[in-house]
């Protein structure tokens, strides 16, 4: 069944977890989709999982696109949320509609997801009255790292907690169809998934929220820059396939590879007349 904005809404009616991963690429994306999750997130996480960034700042509007498009001919029925990068959105309400909309008709998304709080709710009032789906993102925003200082637990203290909370109603109201909190202590998620009808999207947010999300590298143990102490290795692919590189190179050193199994043959009197 095709996941969509109305069928996000409606698991948290029904009390049905909702299931996200990120992903970047058409391979990925069509392994994701054929596991059933709800949602996948072309995330602007790309920058430091697949483009080799430090942070997410640097992402572009293009390299959104180009991953987004990949993603969306890999997906028949995950709804596809395309991340808006950073300043495609922060400089005007104009530029948030405008980009807003090149991701959906130049990528594929389904819907788009942009960090911030009140300071954001004109821009997402604007999309989603342009009959575009919006997720919004609180808590570790990682395009505020700056101001924050790091990726950094947030809402530990009271007057951070209540604007988290007011944030989240204030993005309810102007219409976001959900919301990723981000690394915020499991109790204050839980107080925000109960305070607002759209589901909640954790990330280091705890069991309370109305469904979850990883990072598809982070979770199949292929990412080790930096490990966030919400993240759990559901397999070691990064082992697995760093052994298959090792393996490979070790064959073609030895001769081992390629066999007759893995070679073309040819009619030796063809071949005579070669030489
Ligand atoms: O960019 C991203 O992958 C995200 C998720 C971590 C929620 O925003």
């Amino acid at each position: 069944m095709k996941n969509t904005s109305v069928s996000f809404k409606k698991a948290k009616t029904e009390g049905v977890k909702l299931t996200m991963l990120t992903a970047y690429d058409y391979s990925t994306a069509k392994m994701i989709d054929e596991c059933e999750i709800n949602g996948i997130l072309v995330g602007d996480s790309l920058g430091m999982v697949c483009l080799g960034y430090k942070d997410t700042l640097s992402v572009t509007m293009e390299d959104m696109i180009h991953h987004i498009k990949a993603v969306s001919r890999g997906s028949k029925n995950a709804l596809i949320v395309g991340d808006m990068p950073f300043m495609s959105y922060q400089t005007s309400v104009y530029d948030a509609l405008f980009n807003a909309g090149r991701l959906i008709k130049e990528g594929g998304a389904e819907a788009v997801k942009l960090e911030g709080g009140a300071a954001v709710c004109k821009q997402i009032e604007a999309i989603v009255n342009a009959q575009i789906p919006v997720m919004g993102h609180i808590g570790l925003t990682p395009q505020s790292i700056n101001v924050f200082g790091g990726f950094k637990v947030q809402g530990k203290d009271e007057s951070v907690a209540k604007q988290l909370i007011e944030d989240a109603k204030k993005i309810e109201a102007a219409g976001a169809f959900a919301i990723v909190l981000e690394c915020v202590p499991a109790k204050l998620a839980e107080i925000i998934t109960k305070s607002i009808s759209i589901p909640t999207i954790g990330i280091g947010a705890g069991a309370g929220c109305d469904g979850q999300i990883l990072v598809y590298q982070d979770m199949l143990g292929m990412f080790s820059n930096i490990s966030p102490k919400f993240v759990k290795k559901f397999a070691e692919v990064g082992e697995s396939m760093k052994n298959g590189f090792k393996r490979y190179i070790e064959e073609v050193n030895n001769g081992a590879f390629p066999s007759q199994e893995h070679t073309f043959s040819i009619d030796d009197k063809i071949i005579d007349k070669l030489y």
